[in-house]
């Protein structure tokens, strides 16, 4: 049997980074035989970053709504929010104690944010060593993730290793990342990678017409409506070709070569593609986010179940530091 784990923050609603990236590729692992999958919401996390509750909370239903929307079963996987299975603080705490200060001061996710030190919260700083305790809490084999979170997952595996090489016995299964190569990095509208952070972002369950005013302000060279454009550096390109087919893709590509065909008419061509490979998925995530109570309750029997793994790993950590 092989475990999977993995988490997205609750920072807001997912974008379809988030999609391609993570819950697609984690609910195709967790439908493999011999596997057992555990989904959770990183709420955690995400107060490193966001300290309005109402938003917490609201962007923690929208990311629980999104995977359930994206079709997780959750009487399959164990899905949860990580606060609630606050066990996790405490293996964080043991782990801070056994991971090295410049580990983390080389971190990207530190290192990258804010000029100042001043700017940064220890929970920034720390994030990495959260983000082990949510994959070693729970035995796990394998970690489907983004490319950029590549990172963290050699912090978790050299925290893991050093921990069992200290106590001297194999306490924590050393994990593995899987990054799909299909997918990689999904641009933003800019062109950058996209990213909460950067603003950047296509919510896909938006309304109809708000949907298309995002997508219309992609950013796009200066070439007018007869040119001959190159598909190869196109951001609404770029997207397209993650989501459509051979053909649609293939079809696209001529339109751009051959000229007469504006940046416009792509926009067009990605926002009907958006709501029509996405148009179950829409639709189910606006009637979860009308019944919030519905989602608590699926929540709340995978929260069960992470709690008693969690325990029981705890239990085994305890003893060996000499706290039980
Ligand atoms: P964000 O950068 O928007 O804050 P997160 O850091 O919460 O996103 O990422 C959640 C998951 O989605 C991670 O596994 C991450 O690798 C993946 N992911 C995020 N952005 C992208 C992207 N642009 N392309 C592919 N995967 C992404
Ligand atoms: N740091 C991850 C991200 O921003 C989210 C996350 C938290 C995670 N804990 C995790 C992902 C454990 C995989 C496993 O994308």
């Amino acid at each position: 049997m092989t475990r999977i784990l993995t988490g997205i923050q609750s920072t807001n609603v997912p974008h379809l980074g988030n999609i391609l990236g993570a819950i697609l590729p984690a609910i195709e692992l967790s439908k493999k035989e011999n596997t057992e999958s555990l989904l959770f919401i990183a709420d955690f996390h995400a107060l490193t970053s966001i300290k309005n509750p109402a938003l917490i909370k609201e962007s923690t239903m929208a990311v629980a709504a999104a995977w359930l929307a994206f079709g997780l079963d959750s009487t399959k996987t164990i899905f949860y929010r990580q606060s609630k299975v606050p066990q996790v603080s405490e293996l964080t705490w043991y782990l801070n104690c056994y991971t090295p200060f410049p580990m983390l001061a080389n971190a990207h996710s530190f290192k990258d944010k804010g000029e100042r030190l001043s700017d940064v919260n220890v929970g920034l700083f720390t994030y990495p060593v959260l983000m082990a305790a949510d994959i070693l809490l729970y035995d796990v084999h394998k970690v489907p993730v983004g490319k950029d979170q590549m990172q963290h997952l050699e912090i978790t595996a050299d925290i893991a290793k050093s921990f069992n090489h200290k106590v001297g016995t194999d306490v924590f299964v050393i994990p593995e990342a899987i990054v799909d190569d299909r997918v990689m990095l999904v641009p933003g509208i800019d062109g950058q990678k996209m990213s909460k952070s950067y603003n950047n972002f296509i919510n896909i369950f938006l309304p109809e017409k708000e949907l298309k005013k995002i997508v219309m302000s992609i950013v796009t060279d200066s070439k007018g409506l007869e040119e001959s454009k190159d598909p190869s550096t196109d951001t609404i390109f770029k997207i397209f070709k993650l989501l459509g087919n051979e053909n649609q893709t293939e079809e696209l590509r001529k339109n751009y070569i051959k000229g007469g065909f504006g940046y416009g008419h792509a926009k067009n061509a990605l926002l009907e593609l958006i709501l029509d490979n996405y148009k179950e998925q829409r639709i189910n995530y606006n009637k979860l986010m009308t019944n919030t109570s519905a989602l608590e309750k699926e929540l709340a029997i995978g929260e069960t179940k992470a709690s008693k793994i969690a325990n029981e790993k705890l239990k085994q950590v305890r003893q060996v530091l000499g706290f039980n």
